[in-house]
């Protein structure tokens, strides 16, 4: 088998949590002025962390925030965010996306989470995931967020496996960047499964299937 591993990002792959972070994005940004934020728009933050995610919205826009200020519209987007994640539940992970990871797991596969995202274990815990992966890196273990590899290396280095015996899941063109940076071939949904640098294009969950023995 080529893959020991797969490490999968969250938001976009496990769960659709990348719609809330655009209603939430799209509300502060409203809030703040900028009537064209639109899904386009919103595919470049797939990935990249809160602040960053920030500074890019806040190009649309002539007005100068300062730290303080930017600090202060980060946390209000996260608490709109936070109030979407409030509603979900079990009852929100993709039954196709539970089997396919059992049965990758059934293979002998170690299964892992690779995200940018603070709010990981949240999301994970909603979902009655919070036990489930083999390892988790996460928004709060690093000091550099996706296109930069340090999140899925940190995965790596959690299940004690080589980058080249993992495999990257993502949704984002960001990620698929960080994977390829750091070593590991990616397979791609969505976007990413468009972008030239992505190994194996999915065009949903359970496509995985077929690539990982
Ligand atoms: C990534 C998302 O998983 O996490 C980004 O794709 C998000 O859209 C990033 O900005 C950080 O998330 P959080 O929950 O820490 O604000
Ligand atoms: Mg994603």
């Amino acid at each position: 088998m080529k893959y020991k591993a797969i490490i999968f990002d969250l938001d976009g792959v496990i769960c659709s949590t990348d719609e809330y972070h655009y209603f939430a994005w799209k509300a502060l940004a409203e809030m703040i002025g900028i009537k064209d934020f639109t899904r386009k728009d919103n595919n470049l933050l797939r990935g990249i962390s809160r602040m960053d995610s920030l500074e890019i919205i806040l190009k649309k826009t002539d007005k100068v925030y300062s730290d303080e200020q930017k600090a202060t519209l980060a946390e209000m987007k996260n608490d709109m965010y936070k109030n979407l994640l409030a509603g979900m539940s079990e009852e929100d992970l993709d039954e196709n996306v539970l089997s396919t990871l059992k049965t990758l797991r059934e293979r002998g596969l170690k299964l892992a989470i690779g995200s940018s995202s603070k709010n990981t274990p949240l999301i994970l815990e909603r979902l009655g995931l919070d036990k489930f992966f083999d390892a988790v890196a996460d928004g709060n273990c690093i000091t550099h967020s996706k296109p930069h590899p340090e999140v899925f290396l940190k995965a790596a280095e959690f299940l004690n496996l080589q980058p080249c015996n993992c495999l990257v899941v993502e949704d984002a063109v960001a990620g698929v960047e960080a994977a390829i940076a750091g070593g590991f071939e990616a397979a791609g949904l969505g976007e990413a499964g468009a972008y030239a640098k992505t190994t194996y294009r999915l065009h949903e969950f359970p496509d995985l299937l077929n690539i990982s023995v």
